[in-house]
């Protein structure tokens, strides 16, 4: 950990003299995700967005692009027409935002890093594990920079965990267990129009076992942020309980880890009234580690025969990666879009680093990148290979193959 005193930071934005710029590819107003980036990104007001294809739908592109003062000459309906026109720019964005369906994701990065501009991408990060190969490669050999938006590694007390792992406080990592179990009507039950279904819910957009992008994913990669350690073998069952669902909705997966822990995976559309469900609970030799996003300010530590002690965002005593994750004093609530809007900051100040002639690594090293996303694309086939195996198999996984 190298990054100075946080004055350090602070004056980074001045010292270049302008803000990060920033363009986005999907994330309309006909999408889920597109404002809470909007939000997120314009918290520190660190960066601006300029330019935009923001919907597959010329005119929701173009409205969604004025009610956000881009300029006329900066909006597109096409996202290759925008990496060229954006490439070819002194006042070039330095990262595109891609808010796209997963399957869109590869061509759309591919598109802008061949124009030497970040990519700041949704998870899951590509359709295929083999997509993720390639984007790993085109990542490394460019010299940019891909942030991947598992938001929730945002929260200071998800930081504070990882912290606290590295830092032996539980002892040795023996089991790890996480989950993203949601219920809400929303995704709990079929809409009575079929034709009402977002993507996320069609086989033929990201295939039955889509809900391991969508949700699994976040849960693999929280659970791997905080223990910094990769699944190597995964065990799987897949089910689908909504009546007239075509894709499975619930998801079980075994997971064994390569620090040697064992654990747990559960990914669900179907747990009942739950509204959202990403939780982690971390077991050591001497003490686990409990977090809930719906209560997100607060870490559980429990120790053996000892009461349980709860830590709480913006205490003096925290780790600095937490602390410098939180804007608010303690018992003022910051929440997700604070926690969204810490990948933006980081992603800022590595940027604004880089346009002073300074070391950008530190700001990178709490944010999921292209390799985590590799590695969750490498667990979702093997997930989906050991259920239709039909049994308990085993299979091996090579981190960053
Ligand atoms: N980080 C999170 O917590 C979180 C939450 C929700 C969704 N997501 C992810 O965000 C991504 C988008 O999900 P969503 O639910 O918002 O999808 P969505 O279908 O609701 O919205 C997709 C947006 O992309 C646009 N689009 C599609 N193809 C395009 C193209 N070729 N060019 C330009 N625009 C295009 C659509 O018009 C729409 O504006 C997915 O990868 C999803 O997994 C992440």
């Amino acid at each position: 950990m190298t990054i100075g005193p946080p004055q350090a930071r602070e004056q980074l934005l001045r010292r270049c003299g302008r803000r990060v710029r920033l363009g986005m590819v999907g994330g309309g107003a006909d999408s889920v995700i597109g404002e809470t980036h909007r939000v997120a990104l314009r918290a520190d007001g660190l960066c601006e967005l300029v330019a935009g294809a923001l919907s597959i739908v010329p005119e929701i592109a173009f409205e969604t692009a004025r009610m956000n003062l881009i300029p006329e000459d900066r909006i597109f309906t096409d996202f290759r027409a925008m990496a060229e026109g954006e490439g070819r720019r002194d006042d070039r964005i330095d990262a595109v935002v891609i808010a796209t369906p997963p399957q869109t994701h590869f061509e759309i990065a591919r598109a802008f890093l061949r124009q030497g501009i970040d990519v700041i991408c949704e998870k899951p990060m590509t359709a295929t594990a083999a997509e993720a190969a390639k984007l790993v490669s085109l990542v490394e050999a460019s010299g940019r920079i891909l942030v991947l938006t598992h938001c929730y590694t945002g929260y200071p007390m998800v930081r504070q965990a990882r912290e606290m792992v590295r830092a032996g406080s539980i002892g040795r990592v023996t089991l790890i267990e996480a989950e993203f179990c949601a219920g809400d009507p929303g995704v709990a039950r079929e809409p009575a129009d079929r034709a009402k279904r977002h993507w996320r819910f069609r086989p033929e957009s990201m295939g039955k076992a889509a809900i391991l992008g969508e949700v699994g994913s976040h849960a693999h990669n929280i659970a791997s942020y905080v223990t910094e350690a990769e699944i190597v073998s995964v065990s799987a069952r897949l089910d689908t309980f909504a009546a007239g669902r075509d894709v499975y909705d619930n998801a079980y997966l075994t997971t064994s880890w390569d620090n040697g822990a064992v654990g747990r995976i559960w990914s669900s559309y179907v747990a009942i009234g739950n509204e959202h469900g990403l939780s982690f609970r971390i077991f050591g030799e001497d003490g686990a580690l409990v977090w809930r996003q719906e209560e997100p300010e607060l870490l559980w530590r429990q120790r053996l025969g000892r009461p349980a002690s709860r830590l709480s965002r913006g205490l003096d005593e925290l780790s600095r990666p937490s602390l410098e994750a939180t804007r608010f004093r303690p018992g003022h609530p910051e929440g997700y879009a604070l926690a969204f809007a810490n990948l933006y900051k980081d992603y800022a100040h590595a940027r604004l680093s880089e346009l002073i002639g300074e070391d950008r690594s530190p700001y990178l090293e709490y944010l999921p990148d292209v390799r985590a996303g590799l590695a969750v694309m490498q667990v979702i086939e093997a997930a989906e290979r050991s259920h239709n195996q039909r049994g308990a198999v085993e299979l091996v996984i090579r981190p960053g193959a």
